[in-house]
């Protein structure tokens, strides 16, 4: 499904190309902040029908630059300052292996972006813990406790926001990472010659793929070639590890900005 909204005017001298032709639903807006508003809107929306079913709220956030932004946004814009945050559980998608105070740390920039400023009990802020031995075995059996205690079925994360690098990775599953081989694991390390130091822990496609909701934030010009390569190619998922994000009874739904929307023209 594709969906176009928040786009050019009717009136607009230039209208806007067809979205990139991604799996799942393909959400476009025109800057920056609006794509941003959508995010935000679709993860207040989810916590909200996911607090009323479950009683809680399970949400995993990534690292990297590009979702900063919508971090920032959910503490000041009072459209979603309600978020129920006392009743949301926060996983982290993926990590590098370095402490907590390292700038390159993915929990750092969430827990100063979002733990500091929101009504999360400490609780429920779940960090990889990287630093210590076996953290994948570590954070899988956390995953395993506080998910165990939702329904059979229930039992899954109902929001994971990913992002994208040029290279179409996506967590810290990199281009031929043997971890996209696995079918059973939650959460795997990832080192070596084919990951960005430093070494990471990540959770794998399994993990994200039975995810209520996938959203998969791309924003930027630096990112059109790779949505253009995705379209153009459907490279498969050892080459492109971002097409293995294929939610089994969940959602996908892509969030792009026009910068990131390659031209009709483009090869
Ligand atoms: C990380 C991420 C990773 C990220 C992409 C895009 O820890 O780096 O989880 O998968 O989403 O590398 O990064 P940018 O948003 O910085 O381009």
């Amino acid at each position: 499904m594709i969906e176009l909204e928040g786009s050019t005017p009717p009136d607009s001298p230039t209208p806007p190309a067809a979205p990139p032709a991604l799996d799942g639903t393909v959400v476009v807006r025109e800057s920056l902040d609006d794509v941003i508003d959508a995010v935000a809107g679709d993860l207040f929306m989810q916590a909200c029908a996911c607090v009323r079913a479950f009683g809680d709220f399970h949400l995993a956030l990534s690292g990297g630059s590009t979702p900063q932004p919508l971090y920032r946004r959910l503490m000041y814009d009072p459209n979603y300052r309600d978020l129920p945050w006392k009743r949301t559980h926060l996983w982290i998608v993926d990590e590098r292996v370095v402490p907590f105070d390292d700038d390159r740390s993915n929990f750092k920039m969430i827990r100063e972006l979002i733990v500091e400023h929101s009504a999360i009990p400490p609780e429920q802020v779940h960090p990889i813990p990287a630093m210590l031995a076996q953290p994948d075995l570590l954070y899988e059996q956390e995953i395993r406790e506080n998910l165990g205690w939702r329904e059979r079925g229930h039992d899954r994360l109902d929001f994971a926001l990913l992002g994208m690098g040029a290279d179409a990775h996506t967590a810290s599953l990199f281009p031929h990472s043997p971890a996209l081989n696995d079918r059973e694991r939650l959460v795997l390390p990832n080192a070596g010659p084919t990951v960005t130091p430093p070494d990471r822990v990540t959770m794998t496609l399994h993990m994200i793929n039975a995810s209520r909701l996938v959203a998969v934030l791309v924003t930027g010009p630096g990112k059109r070639q790779t949505i253009a390569r995705l379209v153009r190619e459907r490279p498969p998922a050892r080459e492109a590890p971002i097409m293995g994000v294929r939610p089994l009874g969940g959602e996908l739904r892509w969030y792009l900005d026009r910068a990131a929307c390659p031209d009709a023209s483009e090869p």
